[in-house]
């Protein structure tokens, strides 16, 4: 077993900002608290939530770490009062309610699951918060089905990856749009049966043609802005369209006709803010229906790419561009 150490590198942000606030930094090692565990990180998940907290539009939830970093994978170093599921040693990937762009980070003992059998701990820390929020978004929330249809947008994100592979494996047809030929090429690999390049097409008419106007089922938008109207306008009757983003806007004049004549549900979430006992929830379903699914390789972690801690801006500035598929992973310490 390795000693705990008093100080631990992390990054730190100056201030809301560019990319260019992130720099490393030491602090304080975190003690987990009753509940709790302390995972020394192998690596951290870069997500888009990050990019926002850094900007100052998306900050922490009372009480969580002002380190950005909601999800990491490690091994566990201590544990707090009352916890009795895991042991030092153990090799977790967890949701963390912030602080995993660091070497330690706390997270709830129940809001961890054991690293997929025969998966590295580098993709193992891009799994947590992209199969949460699908699995909290799409099949809980949105109550997808077996032969329904799926449309998700931005498919080649690490959340639109992540919703195609899952909604395939479990029986839906599945639509998506994305930015470019190549993204839709990716999408398709990953098991799409259909990817739009809403750049040069125009999806919803796209989406009338390939379900002979019947329209889709469930919608998982982060989009917003016009899309909102027109995802209204795609849902099947008793289709259900569920947002956790809105990076074009969250403002839109709507005819809400077609939510009375077609019976459809309006929703949404956030996972961040959710309680510890909620995300569990989230986990034990998870750990039953998809982590057979990960250890046997059915289900992938699509890695685009990684980069030292240190280099946490530059991860940011790639995020920012937009121009990956997949996605970016911090390495911490590769041998924990
Ligand atoms: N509610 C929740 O609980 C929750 C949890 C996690 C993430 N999220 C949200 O889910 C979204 C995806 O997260 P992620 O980590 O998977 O992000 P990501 O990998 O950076 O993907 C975002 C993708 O969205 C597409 N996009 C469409 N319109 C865009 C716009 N106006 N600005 C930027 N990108 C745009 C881009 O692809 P194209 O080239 O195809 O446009 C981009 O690759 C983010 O908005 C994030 O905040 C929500």
């Amino acid at each position: 077993m390795t000693e705990i150490p008093q100080q631990m590198r992390h990054i730190r942000a100056s201030g809301p900002g560019g990319p260019e606030v992130l720099s490393l930094d030491s602090m304080a090692v975190p003690a987990p608290g009753p509940g709790e565990i302390l995972i020394r990180v192998a690596a951290a998940g870069v997500n888009r939530p990050d990019v926002l907290q850094r900007a100052g539009s998306y900050p922490p939830p009372p009480g969580a770490s002002p380190v950005l970093g909601l999800e990491a994978a490690g091994t566990v170093a201590a544990l707090g009062e009352g916890v009795t599921q895991w042991a030092v040693g153990d090799r977790v990937t967890a949701l963390t309610p912030g602080g995993a762009y660091a070497e330690y980070v706390t997270a709830p003992a129940s809001n961890a699951l054991p690293v997929p059998d025969g998966m590295d701990m580098v993709t193992a820390a891009a799994v947590p918060e992209t199969f949460f929020t699908v699995w909290t978004n799409v099949f809980q929330r949105g109550r997808l089905q077996p032969g329904e249809w799926f449309l998700v947008h931005g498919g080649s994100s690490g959340i639109g990856s992540t919703a195609i592979q899952l909604a395939r494996q479990f029986g839906a047809t599945v639509v998506t749009t994305a930015g470019s030929d190549g993204k839709c090429a990716y999408c398709l690999d990953l098991g799409a049966h259909h990817a739009i390049n809403y750049r040069t097409e125009d999806w919803a008419a796209k989406v009338r043609e390939l379900t002979d106007k019947r329209g889709v089922d469930v919608i998982l938008d982060m989009v917003g802005g016009d899309y909102i109207a027109q995802n209204i306008r795609s849902l099947a009757v008793e289709g259900r369209l569920v947002n956790i983003a809105f990076l074009q806007g969250s403002k839109a004049e709507i005819d809400f006709t077609p939510v009375m004549i077609r019976r459809l549900t309006l929703t949404g979430s956030t996972l961040r803010p959710r309680t510890p006992e909620q995300k569990a929830a989230i986990a034990a379903e998870l750990r039953e229906r998809v982590w057979p699914l990960l250890s046997a390789g059915t289900v992938k972690v699509h890695l685009h790419s990684r980069f030292p801690l240190a280099d946490a801006a530059e991860a940011h500035r790639l995020m920012e561009t937009s121009a990956h598929m997949g996605k970016i992973v911090l390495t911490v310490d590769e041998t924990a």
